[in-house]
C-alpha cells in the first residue's frame, strides 16, 4: 500500500480531527502517503483532494469539527456517483481509503470495497447509533456538553421551582439523552426507544413535588417528540411552570474529551494496520473495552440494544 485517502462524512463529531491526525501520522510512520478528501463523498466524486503531511495535522487533536469538512452526499449513493468516485481514486492513485462517519458513511465504504478499493470504516457520530460499537467517536463529548448545560439549567430551575425540559440530539437514538440524563440527575428521560407517556411523567414530577423537591429536570431526545409540545402538556397537567431548552448544534462542536481523543487515536491507528494487512470492508469497533474489526456488512446488521438498565436506573434514582 503506497497511498491512501481519508474522508469524514455525515454529521461532524468531536474527535474526528484526532482520528484524522492518527490516520495521517500512523500512515506516514509506515511510509504510506495520505491524501485528504474534503467534503465527504461529494469531495471524492469531485476530486476535492489535498495531500496531508505530518505538519498538516499539527495542532488539531483538541479541535472539534473536521478539518476535512463533511457532507451528506446523495449523488455518491447512485451507481454513476460510485463510478465517478472509483475513477477519481484511480486518477489520484489512491489504493486504500479510511472513512470516518456513521452508518451511511460505512455503507459507502462497503460499496467502494465491492468495486475493488480497500476500505476501512471508523464509526464517528455524536448519536452513538452505530450498533456494532459500544461507543462512536464524539458521543462522550456530546454527553459531557449536554451534562454541562443540564447543570446550568438545574441552577435556575431550582431558583424558580420549575420543571425544565432539555432537548438533546439523537434522531433515532436516545443514548445522549439517557446518559446525560443519568449523569445529570434527571427525573425522567424521554427517548425514541420508549413510548412517550406524558401522564406517567407528570405523575413522577408531582410525586417529587409532594416530597419537597424544588424542581424537575426532564431530558428528551430530539427523535422522541416535540420538546415544546411536551413542555406545554406537562405544564397544563401538573400546573407547574415549565420551560424548554433545545441544545441543538452546541452538542456537535467543542473540544473532544480525553475519552474521544483516545478512542479516535486508537481506532484510526488500527485502521491503518488493517489496510497494511491487506484487509478491506472492515470497520473498527470497540466492544467490552477492546478494539476489534468486523466485516462492514456484519457490522451494519447489528441491532442496537437499548440500555434498559440505565433507563431503569434513572427511574430508581429519581424517587
Ligand atoms: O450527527 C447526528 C445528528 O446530530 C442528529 O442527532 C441530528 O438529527 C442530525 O445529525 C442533524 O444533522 P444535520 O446537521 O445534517 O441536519
Amino acid at each position: 500500500m503506497k497511498r491512501i485517502g481519508i474522508l469524514t462524512s455525515g454529521g461532524d463529531a468531536p474527535g474526528m480531527n484526532a482520528a484524522i491526525r492518527s490516520v495521517v501520522r500512523t500512515a506516514i510512520y509506515n511510509d504510506i502517503e495520505v491524501m485528504g478528501i474534503r467534503r465527504g463523498y461529494n469531495g471524492l466524486i469531485n476530486g476535492d483532494i489535498i495531500p496531508l503531511d505530518v505538519s498538516s495535522v499539527a495542532d488539531i487533536i483538541h479541535r472539534g469539527g473536521t478539518i476535512l469538512h463533511t457532507a451528506r452526499s446523495k449523488e455518491f449513493m447512485t451507481e454513476e456517483g460510485l463510478d465517478m468516485a472509483m475513477n477519481i481514486l484511480e486518477v489520484f492513485k489512491i489504493d486504500g481509503l479510511v472513512v470516518i462517519g456513521g452508518d451511511g458513511s460505512l455503507r459507502g465504504a462497503q460499496k467502494l470495497s465491492e468495486k475493488g478499493i480497500k476500505t476501512i470504516g471508523i464509526p464517528g457520530t455524536i448519536d452513538n447509533d452505530v450498533a456494532c460499537t459500544d461507543f462512536t467517536i464524539g458521543f462522550d463529548t456530546a454527553v459531557n456538553t449536554a451534562l454541562d448545560a443540564i447543570a446550568k439549567i438545574r441552577d435556575t430551575s431550582t431558583s424558580h421551582e420549575r420543571t425544565n425540559i432539555i432537548e438533546v440530539m439523537g434522531r433515532n437514538s436516545g443514548d445522549i439523552a439517557l446518559l446525560a440524563g443519568l449523569a445529570g440527575g434527571a427525573d425522567y428521560v424521554i427517548v425514541p426507544e420508549k413510548e412517550l407517556n406524558i401522564d406517567e411523567i407528570c405523575k413522577e414530577i408531582l410525586k417529587g413535588k409532594n416530597r419537597g423537591k424544588l424542581h424537575s429536570i426532564v431530558v428528551l431526545a430530539e427523535g422522541a417528540g416535540g420538546a415544546y409540545e411536551v413542555g406545554k402538556q406537562i405544564q397544563i397537567k401538573t400546573g407547574i411552570e415549565t420551560r424548554t431548552t433545545i441544545l441543538g448544534y452546541i452538542q456537535r462542536g467543542g473540544s473532544p474529551t480525553a475519552f474521544d481523543r483516545i478512542l479516535a487515536s486508537r481506532m484510526a491507528s488500527m485502521a491503518i494496520e488493517l489496510l497494511m494487512g491487506g484487509k478491506t470492508s472492515r470497520t473498527v469497533c470497540i466492544q467490552n473495552n477492546k478494539l476489534i474489526d468486523l466485516d462492514i456488512d456484519d457490522a451494519l446488521s447489528y441491532k442496537k440494544q437499548f440500555d434498559e438498565k440505565s433507563y431503569k436506573l434513572v427511574e430508581i434514582l429519581s424517587i
